[in-house]
């Protein structure tokens, strides 16, 4: 961990302690300052987590908070790699440390079970310095792309431990909505990995 990553977890205990901290979306938007000043950091992340896994999309684990409140990932697209369209299904903060990532944001038209129908809202391409949110179920469907040039890392902080945290892809040829749980593929090295995309 930098020191820029710890004054950030620092940071984030503070704002989840804060008795009179109000509702999900004041907290996280307490927490901006703070991803601000780590990705204007000279020494933001460890080299290790903007390294992409076995050439694909990874999120590097960077903190585990120890009562499961939350994690920070370094995630990292390399250029051309996208994640699909997915769902958040509890608060994140992203910021975005190197690279175009390019985000659309999506919402459900209708949600029945394990099927959806969803439009596309907003479509950013993000720069070193900006900070986004999730705050579902409004706010909790996106999907990131790297068009390029060059590798995408974004930081994020997102709700629960990493195993744990709700997060769901969207199968745009037949609107299954299925399972898209973070695996640890190899020592803080977590792989989202959609579970029952099989022949329909
Ligand atoms: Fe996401």
């Amino acid at each position: 961990m930098t020191e820029a990553v710890a004054r950030l977890v620092a940071a984030v205990d503070a704002v989840l302690a804060d008795p009179d901290g109000g509702d999900e979306r004041a907290r996280v938007d307490a927490m901006r300052p703070a991803m601000a000043a780590l990705l204007a950091d000279p020494d933001p992340i460890p080299a290790w987590a903007e390294e992409p896994y076995e050439g694909g999309a990874v999120g590097n684990l960077l903190h585990r908070d120890p009562d499961g409140r939350y994690h920070v990932l370094a995630v990292v697209f390399p250029e051309g790699t996208s994640s699909g369209v997915h769902f958040h299904g509890c608060w994140g903060l992203i910021g975005y440390l190197r690279g175009g990532d390019e985000e659309t944001r999506y919402r459900a038209v209708r949600e029945d079970g394990d099927h959806a129908e969803l439009e596309e809202v907003s479509r950013h391409v993000w720069h070193q310095g900006d900070i986004t949110a999730l705050l579902p179920p409004e706010e909790g469907w996106h999907r990131v792309r790297n068009p390029g040039p060059g590798t995408g890392v974004s930081v994020h902080v997102l709700c629960m431990a990493p195993a744990e945290h709700p997060h769901r892809f969207w199968n745009r040829d037949d609107g299954r909505v299925l399972p898209f749980p973070f695996v640890e593929a190899a020592p803080n090295r977590w792989v989202a990995t959609v579970e029952g995309l099989g022949p329909t």
